[in-house]
């Protein structure tokens, strides 16, 4: 303990300094003092974030870290933030007990100075950085698992849940079900909730057991109620029930060890992210660029196979010699947009930037040619393929391609719908959900309104990720306000010419069936123009007689908000080749990529549209 010191400090000792000014940042010789506000430090899982955020710190001279510890309670651990903030640190790491209590707090530390959030996020977006894990993929990831483990026949399952309505328990258990519901014949029989805690599983499931009897699997949501449901069943004298857990820890008596002993059948990592939280806080505090908003971290499977075979995290990388140029082929959709051609430049000038040959392929919209190009990347044997996939399906085999030949694959921009995870390596882009859920938010509260709202919805290419998410997002806010209603959904492919074209009919359609359009919401900024073109030549006004949103924030919609003709523009930030390229480097010098890297994007409404458009980038 004393030989942390120099770079932690608890609460008791940081109050006094707090209250007794001068405040910590002056009484300290270091040139940063990073405050770290915990939910708890009694789960084994957070004691580990907490252990990884003081490894890393401590690489580091020029770096205290203050923690506190709320011990479970939202009151303490705003009142720990005040005190945090009081005593002069230079930047919150903050993993909230409760999302929704802690929201306010966390927004007046923002004000103040940034705020990384770690495994919890929070309402809206008052934060500098989020790391955490995508609990829905675990859960979904465990529930494939299962399905694997019970084979044809099925079986009986018993869920064993976190402490209520906490967000991992919800998007762990939605992931779970979501994998399992194709298959009728696994079913789940009980449901127990054990707050996250080993002994009150042993206790609840023992219990449940012994008045419900044998089931197949036991699905806990961490490794700890899974331990207590392995003792449950012990202690009854019951074999054969498969359990599986989540967290995946080492040590004593983590989730590897359970597993290396045969109480678990399995366990999935869950990374707390402490460490990249310490190597982030360090790049804003140094004012470095490229700050992601969101960073998702890489969840694996842990069996007894995986633990044996040495094949636990990441899979092994392809070596290359020091003074290799690598070359990366990268298959781009098109030229659909705007958007499409900053993108590419953007990629074009990074590589050039880097020192990376690239190969580049415009896949003219043709999703068999974007195949094929990727075939080519492998058949040349470059060193790593990235693309951008024009729609999410039919990639699997290809992918297989690239994972037997050992190129990894990287997304850039859109994802893919692959039952396999491991064939690709990193996303990088937009949250595309949230673009539809914040254009949806921005025009209800725009409109304000309780009368009835038409909507027409320009979709982007058909089973594109971009057109299948905003659509959700959109649709996800709407549900709670049913006088928004979307009266026409059709494509305009991305593309100006084609978003002109499609409102034509439109609008002719919508006059003869004498029905109105109040809203139109484009999922990208070049159909809207195209569409107010349309409007234009029918003696419409746009951005009057139309309220207009779409996504993107590219130059033109600027200059179509200055102008009047659109209402809003939401961002999606095209500007991933940097990003790209330094994901490429770093996974080549052998450095942990997260699974995905969201970028920071913001929401444009026409009244900041002047002084915002001389800052664009495309
Ligand atoms: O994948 C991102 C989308 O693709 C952009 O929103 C659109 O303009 C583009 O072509």
């Amino acid at each position: 303990m004393i030989r942390r010191l120099p770079f932690l400090l608890l609460l008791p000792l940081l109050c006094a300094l707090a209250t007794c000014r001068p405040s910590i940042r002056d009484a300290t010789p270091f040139d940063y003092v990073i405050g770290v506000s915990m939910a708890n430090l009694t789960e084994p899982w957070r004691i580990n974030m907490r252990d990884e955020i003081m490894a890393e710190a401590g690489t580091r001279k020029n770096l205290r870290v203050v923690f506190t510890d709320a011990a479970d309670s939202n009151g303490r651990q705003i009142q720990d933030v005040h005190t945090l903030l009081d005593s002069g640190i230079d930047l919150l790491i903050l993993s909230p007990n409760d999302s929704e209590a802690l929201s306010p707090v966390i927004t007046e530390a923002y004000r103040r100075i940034p705020v990384i959030l770690l495994d919890r996020s929070v309402i809206g977006f008052d934060y500098t950085l989020f790391i955490g894990p995508d609990n829905r993929l675990i859960g979904k990831q465990a529930g494939q698992y299962v399905t694997e483990l019970l084979g044809g026949k099925g079986g009986k399952i018993v869920e064993i849940l976190g402490r209520s309505g906490s967000p991992p328990v919800l998007d762990r258990s939605l992931g779970f079900r979501e994998a399992i519901a194709p298959r009728r014949n696994i079913t789940i029989v009980g449901t127990i909730v054990a707050d996250w805690l080993r002994d009150k599983s042993e206790d609840e499931l023992t219990a449940w057991l012994a008045k419900n009897g044998r089931v197949d699997v036991i699905f806990a949501q961490n490794d700890a109620m899974a331990d207590g449901a392995h003792r449950a069943a012990r202690k009854l004298g019951i074999d054969g029930i498969r359990v599986v857990g989540i967290d995946g820890l080492p040590g004593p008596h983590g989730g590897i060890e359970l597993v290396r002993s045969g109480a678990l059948s399995a366990t999935f990592t869950c990374p707390t992210g402490g460490k990249e939280a310490v190597i982030y806080a360090m790049d804003i505090l140094h004012r470095e660029g490229g700050i992601p908003k969101k960073m998702i971290l890489r969840t694996s499977l842990v069996t007894e196979r995986t633990i044996e075979s040495g094949a636990l995290g990441a899979p092994p990388r392809p070596r290359i010699p020091p003074d290799h140029r690598i070359v990366l082929g990268f298959a781009q959709t098109g030229t659909e947009s705007n958007w499409r051609l900053a993108n590419t430049e953007s990629i074009k000038t990074a590589a050039r930037q880097a020192g990376i040959d690239l190969v580049f392929v415009d896949s003219e919209g043709q999703p068999e040619k974007q195949i094929a190009a990727v075939r080519s990347f492998i058949e040349r044997k470059v060193d790593i393929i990235a693309f951008s996939p024009i729609v999410e399906s039919g990639w699997e085999p290809v992918m297989r391609e690239a994972k037997a030949a050992g190129i990894p694959v990287f997304l850039s921009d859109r994802t893919v719908d692959v039952k396999d995870e491991s064939l690709w390596t990193t996303f990088m882009g937009s949250d595309f959900v949230e673009e539809g859920r914040r254009s949806a938010r921005w025009l209800i509260n725009y409109m304000k309104t309780d009368k009835p709202v038409n909507i027409v919805e320009l979709l982007g290419t058909i089973g594109s990720a971009p057109e299948i998410d905003r659509t959700s997002g959109f649709k996800e806010i709407l549900k709670d306000h049913p006088n928004f209603r979307i009266i026409v959904s059709e494509t305009g492919n991305f593309e100006r010419s084609t978003g002109k074209e499609v409102m034509q009919r439109i609008l002719r359609d919508l006059t003869d069936k004498s029905e109105k359009m109040d809203v139109l919401f484009a999922h990208n900024d070049d159909m809207a123009i195209g569409a107010i073109g349309a409007m234009e030549a029918v003696g419409l006004k746009p951005g009057k007689d139309v309220v207009i949103v779409s996504v993107d924030g590219i130059r033109d919609a600027f200059t179509a908000m200055i102008a009047g003709k659109l209402n809003c523009s939401v961002e999606c930030s095209p500007l991933l080749g940097p990003q790209l390229m330094k994901a490429v480097k770093d996974y080549f010098s052998g450095k942990d990529l997260p699974v995905k890297i969201i970028t920071s994007e913001g929401v444009f409404p026409a009244e900041v549209a002047r002084a915002v458009l001389p800052s664009r980038k495309y």
